[in-house]
């Protein structure tokens, strides 16, 4: 298994390109099942995740052709709606595929996700609303199997905006008969650019980017083309290296993504310079102790909680960083505590003393965005941290050493 090296304690200046962001290219690969014919999909990024999409797609019988961020799905062919267990374990977002799956076939056979490193992350949303569009669904040996012969238009309501139930249902919606609205829909800019894709291929979706999201069914939809919006979780974890480490300008972001995650890291002394579709942090010598709460879009973004924490512990202070979305996602904890931080974790909040400085030590990764609080800390603690198990940052972040290394980080990868 290949690790991440870092000799921490060098100072960042340079220039970063965001990405595609993978949180809006996956269900948009999934939506490109509805079409008849070749979607495009450019600024894609090339991720294990990415990659993991294109082998589902190629299983359900869709040709996928991939090279320099831009992605070709024909799915004139798709002939087999199943989702395996072996690639829904290894990436949550498969189950995406279940509501253009049933829309066009009106039966679907998906691998139930397990839990993950953080707690059980349940899909009981995205079934009750496929029972609400008619749907039967059965669990059998591990599968959830959903048929319906005609989905039906109807109201939807969520206990919580989950992202990725609101993109399964509205896959399903685009082709049921009649109108369907979604109450208390997930408003991220993932969803909003899912719903722009479903239009561009013919459906009738309003509301978009609000919480009642209503959708007027259509007989079938064709394939269309689209740009990927930057990826605001990877833009915000450069922005926090840059409060720790020097002076980053990013390009290529949309900062109407970023505004709470901006605002907040004014307030630990970074000052944040905007031009265009650029960010420059220009960090301040003492990082003041900010509190967080994760909330979901326009809120602070549960995607960096982890990377907040890493700043955190070498904050001047004492801070509070509560998870609202998940709450046992703190993986991380022990890992940045073996590299000298004093964090405790109470239900689902981290109560953090922040220290002078930390120390590496060597440090194992257990989810995306945990890997990036421990590349930071590695990145700030003197001495060499190194970092196990990074399949997980490969899922989600494109050329993550390159792009440091290219701004001044001693970082290396060592394939076992
Ligand atoms: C998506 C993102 C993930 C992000 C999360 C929250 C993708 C591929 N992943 O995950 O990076 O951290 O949004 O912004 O886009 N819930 C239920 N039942 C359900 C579905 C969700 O109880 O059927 C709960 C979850 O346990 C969680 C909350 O709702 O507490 C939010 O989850 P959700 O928005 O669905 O997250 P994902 O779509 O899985």
């Amino acid at each position: 298994m290949d690790k991440i090296i870092i000799e921490g304690g060098n100072s960042l200046s340079g220039k970063v390109t965001i990405s595609g962001a993978k949180n809006a290219v996956l269900p948009i690969m999934a939506a490109s099942i509805l079409g008849n014919g070749e979607s495009i999909i450019t600024r894609v990024p090339d991720l294990r995740d990415t990659r993991t999409m294109i082998r589902l797609l190629e299983i359900i019988g869709s040709v996928c052709r991939f090279s320099d961020g831009k992605l070709t799905i024909d799915s004139a062919s798709v002939d087999n709606p199943e989702a395996p267990y072996e690639l829904v374990k290894t990436m949550r977002a498969s189950f995406y595929v279940m509501g253009p799956l049933l829309a066009k076939f009106g039966e679907v056979r998906v691998s139930l996700p397990g839990g993950c490193a953080w707690g059980p992350r349940p899909v009981d949303f995205h079934l009750r609303g496929f029972e609400k569009l008619g749907a039967e669904i059965i669990l059998e040996s591990g599968y959830i199997i959903a048929k319906a012969n005609n989905l039906k238009g109807a109201e939807i309501s969520f206990d919580f905006p989950s992202v990725g139930a609101t993109g399964n249902i509205l896959m399903a919606a685009v082709l049921a008969e009649g109108k369907t609205i979604i109450r208390n829909a997930a408003k991220e800019p993932e969803i909003v650019q899912l719903c722009e894709f479903l239009n561009l291929m013919g459906a009738d979706i309003s509301g978009i980017g609000s919480s009642n999201i209503i959708v007027e069914g259509v007989e079938s939809l064709e394939s269309a083309k689209i740009d990927i919006i930057p990826d605001r979780i990877e833009a915000g974890t450069f922005l926090i290296a840059g409060a720790l480490l020097g002076e980053i300008t990013l390009e290529n972001v949309n900062k109407n993504h970023l505004l709470s995650v901006v605002l907040k890291l004014k307030d630990t002394g970074s000052e944040i310079v905007e031009s265009g579709n650029s960010l420059t942090i220009l960090p301040s010598d003492i990082i003041n102790p900010v509190d967080i709460q994760t909330a979901v879009y326009p809120g602070f973004p549960t995607d960096l909680q982890a990377q907040w924490v890493a700043m955190m512990s070498i904050a001047k202070g004492s801070s509070v960083i509560t998870d609202n979305v998940y709450n046992d996602r703190f993986s991380h904890i022990p890992e940045l505590n073996r590299l000298g931080a004093k964090i405790k974790v109470d239900h689902n909040s981290a109560w953090i003393k922040g220290v002078v400085s930390l120390k590496g030590a060597q440090v194992m990764s257990t989810d995306i965005r945990a890997s990036a609080a421990l590349i930071i800390g590695g990145l700030v603690a003197d001495g060499i941290t190194e970092v196990q198990r990074v399949y997980h940052i490969d899922r989600g972040y494109e050329k993550i050493e390159e792009k440091f290394s290219a701004i001044g980080a001693k970082i290396y990868r060592e394939s076992a």
